[in-house]
């Protein structure tokens, strides 16, 4: 298996891990806390705000136990895919849960156009096999569609890639938005940056799936 995956520009150690043993392991325990700090999870539930309307169908990939979505706003459905399946049972926004390690298996168990935002959060640098899933992602998405990935400072660095932790900030922006730029049938890709003064950071990358 290559790391990468198949079609990969990058080299293989750029996706290599501390701790190489499968996910399912690392992630069999629930953690039932929060990975950025609350200015930081106000500052994501704004953006998800503006970006995501009522009614839509949203797709929280590598969720857990908490999305971050506005309280006040009901959406059609909001799927969960994740590695732990106590913390999806825990996540009240939840209408549907799916566990899958990415990793082994970089794969959506969604039909095509099933969605019309997909969210991942804090989560992206743990991905070994990136350009697969975001192929997936755009695939899971209807015409019009946004994904939406952010991410901040903090990590499980035994389980982070090579490369993210060897890159600094500008160029982890630049590393997502490439990875939606090779993924095929997403737009052009955004940069968002909202971090709050005095708390961890929040950047995010956003594409628009393209119209058929
Ligand atoms: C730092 S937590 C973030 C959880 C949540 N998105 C949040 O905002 O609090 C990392 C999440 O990535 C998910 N994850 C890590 N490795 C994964 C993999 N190989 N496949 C699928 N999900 C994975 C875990 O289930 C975990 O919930």
């Amino acid at each position: 298996m290559t790391p990468a995956g198949s079609g990969s520009p990058f080299p293989p150690h750029f996706f290599q891990r501390e701790d190489a043993s499968a996910d399912r392991f690392f992630y069999e325990s629930p953690r039932l806390v929060t990975h950025i700090d609350d200015a930081t999870i106000e500052a994501l539930t704004g953006l998800y705000r503006e970006t995501l309307p009522p009614s839509s169908r949203v797709l929280d990939l590598m969720s857990s136990w908490v999305s971050h979505l506005p309280p006040e706003v009901e959406y059609a459905r909001v799927a969960g895919l994740g590695m732990n399946a106590d913390e999806l049972r825990a996540n009240p926004r939840l209408t549907d849960r799916a566990v899958r390690d990415l990793n082994a298996e970089p794969t959506l168990p969604y039909e095509d156009g099933s969605f019309d935002a997909v969210v991942c959060a804090v989560s992206v640098q743990y991905l070994t096999r990136p350009i697969e899933v975001f192929a997936e992602v755009s695939r899971v998405l209807a015409p019009g569609g946004l994904c939406l990935v952010s991410f901040s400072h903090r990590m499980f660095p035994t389980k982070a890639i090579a490369i993210w932790k060897a890159l600094g900030v500008e160029d982890r922006v630049r590393l997502v938005a490439t990875y939606l730029a090779l993924a095929g049938g997403l737009g052009e890709p955004l940069v968002i940056d909202r971090s709050p003064a005095g708390a961890d950071p929040l950047w995010a990358v956003a594409a628009q799936r393209a119209g058929d």
